[in-house]
């Protein structure tokens, strides 16, 4: 069993206040991954931040880097075949890129705790689920044996487990999907972290249990204070819970919004797209119009925008021009389009581009846009 030992925190941790700025800010962040095929660039400058107590939801399709950007939060990224080629992770104000491990230890869980989308592989299948929560507070927090189960049946009972000390000897096996979910939650949430990333955690869930452990996660937010990311590529479960939206693509933020406004107006052709092709209650076009194309092979990034190929609207400079920039339009709202203001204004015309109809973005047929 692993030792108490006490490692200190990183310094300036403990002087930081919310007026030193973001509670965690990412800043230009670069990932790489060696493959057979080269380097596929999985992130490519990507920025963002979150403050306490709020909710940000991470929205993409399949391959954008959703996961790679938690896993590299979290220091839990496989390198090799990952690197970090640049770019900072300001938590608190110190860069947790440059913490050594054994500080980066201190965060992770404690500090920065995450819920994964298959609870199944990430509880330990040989140890009761109680036990497992149970270890987290002797570990950590030092509690004796009687202790650290009684809070641990209280953490069960706080995630609904019903019949939760009857269920303490339980094997994660022994739960349903929904209920091993919550077990997940309860372990991270168990040391107060200040942050918690949530990677698709309904995705595997029938849509009843998804809504459920939705509202559970807004509850434990309003009660705790936590900043919360949402990781997800349907927008449908981001709608009521996020307050802003990060949207991705070939891993950079190409938008970021509060969520009101950019299902109000997107102001990104990528977060329009996203949003013309989830069905929608209050608009009653009758089809709902999916992206053309599909994401672009990272270790062949297109040269200009990366959307470009996928865009109705691109025009040459979209395709030849550097990387637009994420440029703030002011009301806390920020995009990465050159033709931004005609967009927003509704004088922008589509090129002609042919449009896929279909459900599912991620599954569109493929047109030919691939390098
Ligand atoms: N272990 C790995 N080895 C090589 N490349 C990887 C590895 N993990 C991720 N990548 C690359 O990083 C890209 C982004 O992956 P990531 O898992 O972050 O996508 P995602 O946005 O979470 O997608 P999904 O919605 O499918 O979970 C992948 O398309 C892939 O090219
Ligand atoms: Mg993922």
């Amino acid at each position: 069993m692993a030792k108490n030992k006490q490692i200190r925190e990183p310094e300036g941790f403990a002087t930081w206040t919310p007026s030193d700025g973001h509670l965690l800010d990412v800043r230009n962040l670069n990932v790489e991954f060696n493959t057979r095929d080269g380097k596929a660039k999985a992130i490519n400058g990507a920025s963002f931040h979150l403050d306490r107590g709020e909710t940000l939801a991470i929205l993409g399709e399949s391959g954008s880097g959703k996961s790679v950007t938690a896993q590299t939060i979290m220091g839990i990224l496989d390198s090799p075949p990952a690197s970090v080629t640049g770019g900072e992770i300001l938590f608190r104000g110190v860069d947790l890129l440059k913490l050594p491990e054994e500080q980066r230890r201190v965060v992770r869980g404690r500090k920065i705790a995450m819920i994964f989308q298959d609870a199944l592989s990430a509880l330990n299948p040989v140890f009761t689920v109680g036990w497992q929560i149970a270890e987290m507070f002797r570990v950590h927090r030092g509690c004796s044996k009687a202790e650290a189960k009684d809070m641990a049946i209280k953490l069960m009972e706080r995630v609904n487990i019903p019949g939760a000390a009857a269920r303490y000897g339980n094997f994660p096996h022994q739960f349903s999907g929904g209920m091993r979910q919550r077990i997940m939650i309860a372990m991270s949430i168990a040391l107060d972290p200040e942050i918690l990333i949530a990677d698709e955690p309904t995705t595997a869930l029938d849509v009843t249990v998804q809504a459920q452990i939705m509202e559970l996660l807004k509850e434990l937010q309003a009660e705790t204070g936590t900043g919360l990311i949402l990781i997800t590529h349907d927008l449908g479960v981001v709608a009521d819970v996020a307050d802003r939206i990060n949207v991705m693509y070939a891993g950079r933020i190409v938008e970021q919004a509060e969520a009101k406004e950019l299902y109000a107006s997107p102001a990104h052709p990528y977060s329009e797209g996203l949003l013309n092709s989830i069905p929608r209650l209050d608009q009653s076009t009758g089809q709902l119009v999916a992206i053309g194309g599909l994401p672009p092979n990272l270790t062949k990034i297109p040269e200009g925008c990366a959307f470009n190929p996928r865009c109705r609207y691109a025009q040459d400079v979209c395709r030849t021009g550097e990387v637009p920039p994420l440029v703030d339009l002011g009301g806390n709202r920020s995009s990465a389009c050159h033709f931004v203001s005609e967009l927003v204004a509704g004088t922008l015309q589509p090129n002609g581009l042919q449009v896929v109809t279909g459900i599912q973005p991620a599954v569109a047929e493929e047109n030919g846009d691939q390098a």
